[in-house]
């Protein structure tokens, strides 16, 4: 299987901008069913979309669940739609006038928007879809007085408010609020800016564990390193990825070589939290760790990584050199692009420890989520159940991602259910 993992290393890179070729989306959900050999696991042989909070009586999500295009697509109105996302750095827009054009999570819920810096500094995340007939309003990076629409002229402020709109005399009821941009919520952790179109928890109950253990560190001064950033397409599910990321079962097995010279994995260990988990990478003697301040939750402990995971699509990895993101983005059903980005705090500890070689890790744990994608793919496999000591992070994702999917989405009209 080969990889088409590629590097951006053009420092104005947009953080999240795709790359042409993974624009494709799945290379599946087209398939033609009468040619496709895949099988359909038509829904009354298939096992039940249940987790028990129990995860001594838990089974694992079942194997159709990271196949099946309709449970894909209700996945994007309850779970991403629904959910914090990274959307850029906040010096990305700096001056009054400054306009940038986002697009949330492309390839997936493909919502386009825009950052605007107004003339009183504030920063504000809009809609970047024209409130006439739909439009895109701004259609690159600028630095503008006013938003206008190209199509029939319709004008806004850079707080997305209806300016002027030609040709409208007469219209009654306008304009009304609802013809301004609408806003979404933006907010701030370190030098990172996040949204979300219809939350399900509030943004300082989603970052709180982070703030908490890692809030000793000067995120803030961090440097972003495009020479260590780049996009990794895999052939699997994005919860796939998530599961094997989430559990330290595999490390010995597919790390051996690559991390387990470093990582001491007797005292390796994962915590819970509402919105996410945390699993904390402690270091064999003499391996440099983080210095913990006094009164640190985690002070006179070997920690020489924290994995934070936060649901349903964020990772960060704290090594003592700084800071490597992980965006893991829903292309399709069995397509998958993950974001690296790394943000570098001392260059010195680059070359050090558990955050050493990220690319061959990421190569040793796509070889096996894209194995494993073949494999839940099976009309024999069903599903699995897990280890209580070193799948504890799997099954709180598994656990999340049901609740989630038995709420409504932000595109549906109602109704319950998993699928
Ligand atoms: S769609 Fe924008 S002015 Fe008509
Ligand atoms: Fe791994």
């Amino acid at each position: 299987m080969s990889h088409d993992a590629h590097t951006d290393r053009d420092p104005h890179h947009d953080p999240l901008k795709a790359d042409s070729d993974s624009q494709g989306g799945s290379r599946h959900p087209d398939a033609d069913p009468l040619t496709d050999s895949r099988p359909t696991h038509p829904e009354s042989r298939r096992a039940p979309l249940h987790i028990d909070p129990r995860i001594e009586r838990s089974h694992t999500l079942p194997g159709w669940v990271y196949t099946d295009p309709e449970l894909y697509r209700k996945q994007k109105e309850r779970v991403f739609a629904r959910s914090w996302q990274w959307i850029g750095a906040a010096d990305s827009v700096k001056a009054p006038g400054h306009v940038l054009p986002r697009t949330l999570l492309e390839g997936c819920l493909d919502e386009p928007l825009v950052l605007t810096r107004a003339d009183d500094g504030a920063l504000r995340l809009l809609s970047n879809v024209c409130t006439h007939r739909g439009a895109l309003v701004v259609e690159g990076e600028g630095h503008v007085r006013f938003l206008r629409c190209r199509y029939h002229g319709r004008k806004f402020g850079l707080d997305g408010c209806l300016q002027a709109m030609p040709e409208f005399e007469g219209v009654e009821g306008f304009p009304s609020p609802s013809d301004d941009l609408p806003e979404l919520p933006l907010e701030q952790w370190g030098p990172f800016l996040f949204t979300a179109l219809d939350p399900v928890c509030s943004f300082d109950d989603w970052i709180a564990p982070v703030r908490e253990r890692v809030g000793f560190m000067p995120v803030e001064e961090f440097r972003f390193d495009p020479n260590h950033s780049r996009d990794y397409l895999i052939d699997a599910n994005w919860a796939l990825y998530c599961d094997n990321y989430l559990e330290e079962f595999h490390i010995p097995y597919v790390h051996g070589a690559s991390l387990t010279g470093s990582l001491d994995y007797d005292r390796y260990r994962t915590e819970r939290f509402a919105w996410g988990n945390l699993q904390f990478g402690m270091g064999r003697d003499g391996e440099p760790g983080f210095d913990l301040p006094p009164g640190h939750p985690d002070e006179g402990e070997p920690v020489i990584a924290f994995y934070f995971w936060l649901f349903p699509n964020l990772m960060l990895n704290f090594y003592p050199w700084g800071l490597s993101m992980n965006l893991v983005q829903p292309l399709g059903p069995e397509r998958t692009r993950v974001a690296f980005r790394s943000w570098v705090w001392r260059e010195e500890l680059r070359g050090k420890g558990a955050g050493a070689d990220l690319h061959r890790v990421e190569m040793e744990d796509e070889e096996v989520v894209e194995s494993v994608q073949r494999g839940v793919r099976s009309r024999l496999y069903q599903r699995g159940r897990f280890s209580p000591r070193r799948e504890v992070g799997t099954h709180h994702f598994h656990y999340l991602l049901d609740q989630a999917l038995r709420r409504d989405g932000r595109g549906e009209g109602g109704g319950q259910g998993g699928g």
